[in-house]
């Protein structure tokens, strides 16, 4: 089991390629080195419901996945059923060619910060794990992520996972129509501060919909360098990424794994959002 002996992760084994009918459409991506670039942020109400219909598979492929969620379980069985449960739906796991990732969704246990590869890890009580799904259904893509705790944690790490919950919805409401994005770091990072949680800085939310990631960035701190002003239609992801010791980070060899470098724990929330002058709307409910 790909643990040392402190019990920090280490790589496992990572199985074949699951596939995907050919009847179901791929992003442009799949199959190639790195996506081609879509600088659009904004979307009609048409465009939005597609958003919504891909957000609303990548969060019951998160319930389905989260409901085999117990000790004992290995990270590729959790693909396994992410990936059936996506294209059961007629969607293609938007992680799996992306820029090479070789799987239907990240799983990211403990220290693992984010990006985390399924293989045959197993959990074990005491664990938490995030689960990030995006789903690319009739031309768009919609991203979530939540973090699942593994029977009983330690009361600071249920701590971690609640305020890390509760960041992300602070970032929600932050989000309106003629504000500089920064405003939702802003909210995210006084209230992490608060309880002397750190908040990764170089891994940001982002537009999404036509393109996995497009140029707009999101960061979860205050950065008055992001001054990109909020518009009606603007779609994009919060997702705040926490931890309890220093929000310092380093990757893995496989180029994809991202931990704490003090191995500290560290937990995530997601959801992509759309802003309109009415206000906002969460496109990543079940
Ligand atoms: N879903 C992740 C995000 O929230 C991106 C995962 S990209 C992958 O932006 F290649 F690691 F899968
Ligand atoms: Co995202
Ligand atoms: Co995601």
């Amino acid at each position: 089991m790909p643990r040392d002996s402190n019990g920090f992760l280490t790589p496992g084994r990572i199985t074949a390629t699951r596939q995907v009918p050919g009847g179901i459409p791929r992003p442009e991506y799949v199959g190639r080195s790195s996506p081609r670039v879509v600088e659009r942020d904004t979307y009609n109400e048409e465009e939005i419901s597609r958003i919504r219909e891909a957000g609303r598979i990548a969060a019951l492929t998160i319930e389905a996945v989260g409901n085999a969620i117990r000790p004992g379980v290995t990270t590729d069985e959790l693909d396994r059923i992410g990936h059936e449960f996506l294209i059961s739906q007629d969607a293609y796991p938007s992680t799996l060619g992306y820029r090479g990732f070789p799987k239907s969704l990240c799983s990211s246990i403990n220290e693992v910060i984010c990006h985390g590869i399924p293989d045959n890890t197993e959990l074990v009580e005491g664990d938490i794990i995030n689960i990030d799904v995006t789903a690319f259904k009739n031309g768009m893509h919609g991203d979530t992520n939540r973090t699942f705790l593994v029977g009983d944690v330690p009361q600071e790490v249920e701590e971690l996972v609640n305020r890390t919950r509760e960041a992300l919805a602070r970032g929600i409401k932050a989000a309106a129509v003629g504000r500089k994005v920064n405003v939702i770091g802003r909210a995210i990072e006084s209230y992490a501060a608060r309880f002397g949680l750190g908040v990764v800085r170089e891994y940001t939310g982002h537009g999404v919909g036509e393109a996995f990631h497009s140029g707009l960035v999101i960061p979860h701190y205050d950065s008055p360098a992001h001054s990109q002003t909020i518009e009606h239609g603007m779609v994009f992801t919060i997702e705040p990424m926490l931890t309890l010791g220093s929000p310092k980070w380093e990757v893995w060899e496989d180029g994809w794994t991202v931990t704490t470098t003090d191995k500290s724990m560290t937990a995530q929330f997601e959801h992509t959002i759309v802003v309109r002058d009415s206000g906002v709307e969460i496109l990543t409910l079940p």
